[in-house]
């Protein structure tokens, strides 16, 4: 018999997901470009294999799925889906569908949907690394509805399970659900970039090993920080390194990789004028940290900047409540980029299904997102900071992200993300902010008018004359 879906590309996260497929009972078409690993994938799936057909042409993939077909497309992001879709093309037939499950730029997502005609285009986010999607990634659909509803029933059924919920949710039109996969690694990006500026404070300023930190972590864990990338920290800072016998965490380079997604989400945000200082300067952190060898030089003409910051000034409680205002801030710069973006692009983007969508399955769930779920439910225009129950949080928690960035500064020890999370909530707390000098400057060098206290708008000041 047929299968009920094709996949294409048998790299880490195809495999998995073809395996979650058919664990969940449907029969899955599979195809690779490099064919033996179609066997070798075959061979490794034990049971699972009676559900999995191998096939070695494209066209024997599409002869071997029960019209109308959907092909789940699992292909390196850029130039590799444009030619698997060209290649596709001409072997379907109107009404078949192909479902991009890469981290696409939506904009090119966009562009595919518009391009492919008479056939289905959906493109997916799917989060939640090789395990999430083996196991029950989050799947944020984007594309036609109609397209959306025909294969739900698959995604939601290998999709990470919230409490009976499953986390597969179509966010809207085009490209938006592969913006909403974008927009989650910015967030991604800033948290992971939080917890290693707190993990330097440790290491640096407070002087703690690697197993110590680990302990910290693991404790963070089981209190309003519990979340996968704080787990995963613990985790990492406690593991071995076989070949130094210390920790593996102090073997690791400090150049983080990155393959576009974090950087996507600050250009959009510049393009959306959706202000996401903490995200981009996680984003601007990744840059810099891949310059190792200015920063050696900076070091040795500088001095080396970490110094010990003495116990009684600051300690591991206020990281803590730091890393917590550190997260609501940013997001609430996630969330309300979104909402800009959903405006911009008509796209009517789901604010609370988001937060639930993100609650199990993908790389930031945490138990915050519960809370900020309920938040956005309550009123999705409102700027998350602003929701009574984070309201609340930040007026006590905004103290100690205040003092461990003073310290951080103090002792040179750099918290690019902490710090500009921490300029924009005073930024959105202060009602008359400087740009009246902005707007001053502006007026006179450029007489590009300003417009005055009383309301009266494009007044120029007396220098005009
Ligand atoms: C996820 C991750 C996943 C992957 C990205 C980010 O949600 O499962 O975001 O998509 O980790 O490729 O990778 P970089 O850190 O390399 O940009």
């Amino acid at each position: 018999s047929k299968s009920e879906i094709g996949l294409i590309g048998l790299g880490t996260m195809g495999r998995a997901l073809a395996l979650n497929i058919a664990d969940n009972g449907f029969d899955v078409a599979v195809f690779n470009r490099t064919t033996s690993k179609v066997k070798e994938f075959v061979d490794d799936a034990g049971e699972l294999s009676q559900r999995i057909t191998p096939t070695e042409t494209l066209a024997e993939l599409v002869a071997a799925i029960t019209p109308p077909r959907a092909i789940i497309l699992m292909v390196p992001a850029g130039k590799p889906v444009d030619d698997q879709i060209e290649a596709l093309r001409p072997l379907l037939d109107a009404n078949d569908m192909i479902i991009d499950a890469g981290n696409a730029n939506f904009r090119d997502t966009n562009r595919r949907a518009a391009e492919t005609g008479d056939l289905a285009f959906l493109g997916i986010g799917v989060s939640g690394g090789e395990d999430g999607a083996r196991y029950g990634p989050s799947i944020m659909g984007g594309g036609p509805k109609t397209s959306w509803d025909r294969v739900s029933h698959i995604l939601k059924a290998i999709a990470a399970d919230h409490k009976g919920e499953p986390c597969a949710t179509w966010m809207g039109e085009e490209g938006a659900g592969h913006f909403v996969k974008t927009v989650h690694n910015g967030i991604e990006y800033a948290d992971m970039q939080m917890i290693a500026e707190v993990y330097g404070i440790m290491r640096d300023g407070f002087g703690l090993g690697a197993a110590t930190i680990s302990k910290v972590f693991d404790r963070w864990n089981a209190g309003p920080l519990q979340s996968y990338l704080v787990e995963i920290s613990a985790a990492v800072a406690a593991a071995i390194d076989p070949e130094t016998e210390g920790p593996m965490l102090d073997a690791i380079v400090d150049a983080a990789g990155q393959k576009g997604t974090g950087r996507w989400t600050a250009i959009e945000a510049q393009h959306l004028a959706a202000p996401i200082p903490a995200i981009e300067a996680a984003v601007v952190a990744r840059n810099l940290s891949s310059q190792r060898q200015i920063r050696a030089k900076g070091e040795e003409l500088f001095g080396a900047a970490p110094h010990r910051i003495p116990h009684d000034i600051l300690g591991v409680d206020q990281l803590e409540e730091a890393l917590i205002a550190g997260k609501i801030i940013c997001y609430a710069q996630g969330f309300e980029m979104i909402a800009k973006a959903s405006i911009e692009f008509d796209w009517s983007l789901p604010l609370p299904d988001i937060a639930k969508v993100w609650r199990a399955g993908c790389i930031i769930r945490s138990a915050m997102l519960d809370d900020m779920a309920k938040a956005l439910s309550e009123d999705p225009h409102r700027n998350l900071m602003f929701a009574p129950h984070f309201a609340k949080k930040l007026k006590a928690s905004h103290i100690a992200l205040r003092q461990v960035v003073a310290q951080a500064a103090l002792h040179g020890t750099a918290t690019p993300a902490l710090s500009s999370g921490l300029a924009y909530f005073d930024a959105m707390r202060t009602a008359r902010g400087t740009a009246n000098m902005i707007q001053g400057q502006r007026d006179y060098f450029g007489r590009h008018g300003f417009e005055h206290i009383n309301g009266s708008k494009d007044q120029h000041g007396p220098w005009a004359d």
